[in-house]
């Protein structure tokens, strides 16, 4: 199957409040951005598209420069604005990954994996177990019941589609709001599978999670 590749960076990195935003700041010598460009081009994937925040262009030349080829467009406000902008620019392509570009821990497997899922899904995203107990509160913090951990999963990106399927959910989606791709192709009917995630997608959000990152990127195999 044809594949492209849509990196969402449109973000603003407000919970993380540094000056350059983490989608440009260096991790393991290299800008964030970077890495993820990086694995997708390593997994064999050509078409490229970055969808990034207007005032933000300058620093994306940079932090993708000398890499792979990319086409680079304006995001949205929201995440899902910056799917749809970015979908737009994307042509000729059977299956669509969709990838933060906040979680630079890529490996081309993971891709590859994604990618062969689609033979028998419309929808496929890494996830991982939960390892602690879960409860339900109020708005008190009162606790109001317990979560039964069997069956749920962490849910990551990338997440790679039938690029059909999810442009008729996008289509469909209104204004609803989605918690990612792989909920929106679901709600328009898409069959979505999980495989194993990757520690190592953990989402960069606040400035910790760039030592513990920078540490399990260090001990990469794959
Ligand atoms: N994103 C995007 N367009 C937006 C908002 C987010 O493309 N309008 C992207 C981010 O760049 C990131 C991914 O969606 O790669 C996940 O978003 P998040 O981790 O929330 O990043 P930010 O929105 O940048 O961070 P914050 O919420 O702390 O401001
Ligand atoms: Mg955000």
């Amino acid at each position: 199957m044809k594949a492209a590749a849509l990196i969402v960076a449109a973000g603003r990195g407000e919970r993380l409040g540094s000056d350059t935003p983490k989608q440009y700041r260096r991790l393991r010598g290299r800008p964030v951005l970077s890495w993820s460009v990086e694995a997708v081009a390593a997994a064999g994937i050509e078409q490229i598209v970055i969808a990034i925040a207007p005032e933000h262009a300058e620093l994306c030349r940079n932090a993708t420069k000398g890499g792979p080829a990319v086409r680079i467009v304006e995001g949205g406000a929201s995440r899902t604005a910056s799917v749809r902008a970015g979908l737009a620019a994307i042509a000729d392509a059977e299956a669509i990954l969709i990838h933060d570009a906040a979680r630079p821990g890529l490996s081309p497997s993971t891709v590859t994996a994604l990618l062969a899922a689609l033979a028998s899904a419309d929808g496929a995203a890494p996830a991982l177990p939960v390892a602690d107990s879960l409860r339900r509160i109020d708005a008190d913090r009162r606790v109001i019941g317990e979560v039964e951990r069997d069956g749920l999963m962490r849910v990551q990106t990338p997440q790679a589609f039938r690029a059909d399927m999810l442009r008729a959910a996008y289509a469909a989606l209104g204004d609803q709001v989605m918690s990612d791709d792989l909920a929106v192709v679901r709600a328009g009917g898409g069959r979505c599978v999980l495989i194993l995630g990757d520690p190592r997608l953990m989402k960069l959000t606040y400035a910790e999670d760039f030592a513990v990152l920078d540490r399990l990127m260090g001990e990469r195999v794959t």
